[in-house]
């Protein structure tokens, strides 16, 4: 990931000159280590880079939280910020690729894309954890009419897919780089007919980073039309047999299992488990009804919250668990005498939401965006702001 190592300066610097800037936005210094943000905003995007002061050298980089998705953005803004602020560069990897980003093609979506989605296909399946994608590409091939939104976490294979998507010509598959569990949540109800989940990590040792869960599953199910079907191939004999525990869990749902059943297609991993002879696993779960709808209506504003004095202080340092979800308040930075840059997760324990909160002498907002329109992060939401307001 992009970043600068720049000679050691004074980043007092960095606030002298915010006022004349046209990227720099804020400067925050965390209240308990040496490590600084400044804010930006460049090209219509907003995010923040990370100061690591050291005796040797000062580290310039992304931040995890914020980082914007068009790398080249971010290494531009680097290299922006080092030039306005005169610093001297010992080491860097920002030269800027050429090559259109992937993550520009109009078959990459956000998450926010998701809040008001024109689907112009009559029918829509999704995959789950895509990988190389062949799977989602041969369906896609096979099925013009049918609109296939496969979403990964790995960035580099979003990327790929994206590739391919417009090497072979397609326009009926949509790539969102996101956690899945989190995803289905913003479908609308009764919208799939597929979720195509194919070799899921299988996360033995932790297990609550699998895909499959009971929440996982209700969502997949409200998500689906009647007979509508979800969809997991593996060869993990012990996740088949947690699978199909968490299957029939849920109600109203007709399961099929099939073993060692070819399909038209094979993808990488596949391969490599048939070279093994290792038996594979397809579990068919049918949803049997038809779910309410879903209205995405959730207020992420923070209304009357603002600084107050203290503020800092009182916020609560270990993390709050609650039914449901937690809060954890993990830094706190503070950009100017009544500005705080809060750090925190928050949400399900088993899909946090990682966001900062910008609180100044009038408001609050989360920075850079809102968190995604789960009841869950909502329900965290209400409590963060009672939290501030204390
Ligand atoms: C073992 S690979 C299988 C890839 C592909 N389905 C195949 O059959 O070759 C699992 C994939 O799921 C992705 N993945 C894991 N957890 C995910 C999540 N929560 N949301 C979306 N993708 C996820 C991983 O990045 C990885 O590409």
């Amino acid at each position: 990931m992009p970043h600068l190592k720049v000679m050691p300066f004074d980043s007092s610097v960095i606030s002298q000159r915010l006022s004349q800037s046209k990227i720099m936005t804020l400067h925050a210094k965390s209240l308990t280590g040496e490590d600084e943000l400044i804010g930006i905003a460049y090209k219509g995007e907003e995010f923040l880079l990370q100061l690591k002061p050291d005796t040797k050298a000062t580290l310039l980089k992304y931040d995890k939280v914020t980082r914007p998705l068009k790398v080249n953005l971010l290494k531009e803004a680097l290299a922006e910020v080092s030039h306005v602020l005169g610093l001297e560069v010992l080491s860097s990897n920002i030269a800027i690729s050429h090559t259109k980003s992937a993550l520009s093609s109009e078959y990459f979506k956000k998450i926010e894309d998701f809040e008001n989605p024109d689907f112009t296909f009559d029918t829509i399946s999704v995959e789950v954890g895509f990988g190389s994608g062949r799977h989602l590409l041969y369906q896609a091939m096979q099925h013009p009419d049918t609109l296939f939104i496969g979403i990964e976490i790995h960035t580099p294979s979003a990327q790929q897919v994206l590739k391919q998507i417009a090497l072979q010509g397609l326009h009926n598959v949509w790539v969102v780089n996101y956690d899945a569990r989190l995803f289905l949540e913003m479908l609308p109800s009764n919208s799939c007919k597929q979720i195509f989940v194919h070799f899921p990590v299988p996360w033995d040792k932790k297990p609550q980073r699998r895909v499959i869960s009971n929440s996982f599953v209700k969502e997949s199910m409200r998500v689906l039309q009647k007979d509508g079907r979800l969809e997991l191939r593996t060869d993990s004999n012990k996740y088949f047999w947690y699978a199909l525990e968490t299957f029939f869990s849920v109600p109203k749902v007709e399961v099929e299992i099939r073993k060692n059943e070819r399909l038209d297609i094979t993808s990488k991993y596949e391969e490599r488990w048939l070279k093994q002879e290792k038996d594979i696993y397809d579990v068919y779960v049918k949803c049997k009804d038809i779910s309410k709808n879903k209205i995405l209506a959730f207020d992420f504003n923070f209304n009357i919250v603002k600084y107050r004095k203290g503020l800092e202080d009182d916020l609560p340092k270990k993390t709050l668990v609650f039914d449901g979800y937690f809060i954890h308040f993990e830094r706190v930075f503070k950009a100017g005498e009544e500005v705080l840059l809060i750090k925190c997760a928050f949400g399900s324990f088993d899909r946090p939401e990682h966001k900062y909160i910008l609180v100044d002498a009038t408001s609050a907002r989360y920075f850079v965006s809102p968190p995604v329109k789960t009841a869950i992060n909502h329900q965290a939401h209400q409590k963060i702001m009672e939290l501030l307001n204390v």
